[in-house]
């Protein structure tokens, strides 16, 4: 029986790095590459054989090479031997077309759930998916995490007076009363609207709770284009927040994100590494959630 192994995708080497050095799984050795064509090449150099193992790969950008590259390691972990393939998938791409909104979509996360499963993976790790409902689309075991604890704690170090949590739209409302509840703090809603026809644009429409206190904390699951996080900000800012601080687990920053959260009034912005993040600005802050993956692996041995 060969001992567990952590293998990398290509989307977020320094995560699995530090994942490994911390649960102490040895990384696998694994070569991943792309053909001329774009099809994407991998071989797994070790022996696998009659071993448990893991795969850490974020489906962030580029999305589709990514979870293709997930399924053709998961792939070929299974054909040498693997008896248990442990998908860690910090960020799943597509988890935010979990519903159809309108006849002739399709449920997006459902089919990438699906997908995943089919190249051999036995179980998986996900953290703050977009509704926890997603969980239950793979048909396998999941391990379910949440970063919210390590968000409150970051902002432990920052100085704010009668903080006020605010979900960004209702469907974020129980993360955020959760949120709420680890800072000890009171909850306010944004009613946003999304046009079906308009992708990646939304407005604010009201927002319900108390916006008279000192900082407003918006805690979301992602920031994609920032679109929802800028809305919000201005709504909140029109209303009297003085300060206002973002949270959310996964920092995408799609398009010109970077460049109109800079220029909105967010004050600073909390992101986890579940997403590997080379985007600069100064109201940036990463917090790791590797501490917490390394336990979670730990006790999967
Ligand atoms: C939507 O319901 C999500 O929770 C996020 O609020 C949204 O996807 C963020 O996207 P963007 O940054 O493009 O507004």
């Amino acid at each position: 029986m060969n001992s567990p192994k952590i293998f990398a995708g290509s989307s977020n080497l320094p995560l699995t790095k530090l994942v490994s050095e911390k649960s102490k799984i040895p990384l696998g050795k694994i070569e991943l590459g792309v053909f001329k064509d774009t099809e994407i090449d991998v071989w797994v150099e070790d022996d696998v054989n009659n071993s448990s193992v893991f795969v850490l790969q974020s489906n962030s950008v580029p999305v589709n090479d990514n979870i293709i590259e997930l399924a053709l390691i998961a792939d070929a972990l299974k054909r040498s031997g693997s008896h248990k393939i442990t998908a860690v998938i910090p960020y799943l791409g597509y988890s935010r077309k979990e519903k159809q909104t309108r006849r002739g979509e399709p449920i997006s996360a459902k089919v990438i759930a699906d997908l995943i499963i089919a190249s051999g993976i036995n179980k998986v790790v996900c953290l703050d998916l977009h509704a926890d409902a997603i969980v239950g689309f793979f048909n396998v075991p999941v391990i379910y995490l949440s970063a919210l604890e390590i968000l409150a704690d970051a902002l432990k170090h920052e100085n704010f007076k009668k903080p006020l949590v605010v979900a960004p739209d209702v469907g974020g409302v129980k993360r955020a009363r959760n949120f709420a509840a680890i800072l000890n703090a009171p909850l306010a809603v944004i009613e946003k609207h999304r046009q079906v026809d308009v992708r990646d644009r939304m407005e604010v429409l009201s927002i319900t709770g108390e916006v008279s206190g000192d900082t407003a904390i918006i805690i979301d699951d992602v920031i994609s284009t920032g679109g929802t996080i800028v809305e919000s900000a201005n709504a909140l800012a029109k209303k009297g927040a003085k300060k206002i601080i973002v949270c959310a687990t996964h920092g995408v920053f799609a398009g010109d994100a970077i460049k109109n959260l800079e220029a909105s009034p967010v004050d600073k912005i909390f992101v986890t590494d579940s997403i590997k993040n080379d985007a600069k600005s100064k109201k940036i802050e990463t917090v790791s959630v590797s501490g917490l993956i390394a336990d979670c692996l730990k006790d999967e041995l």
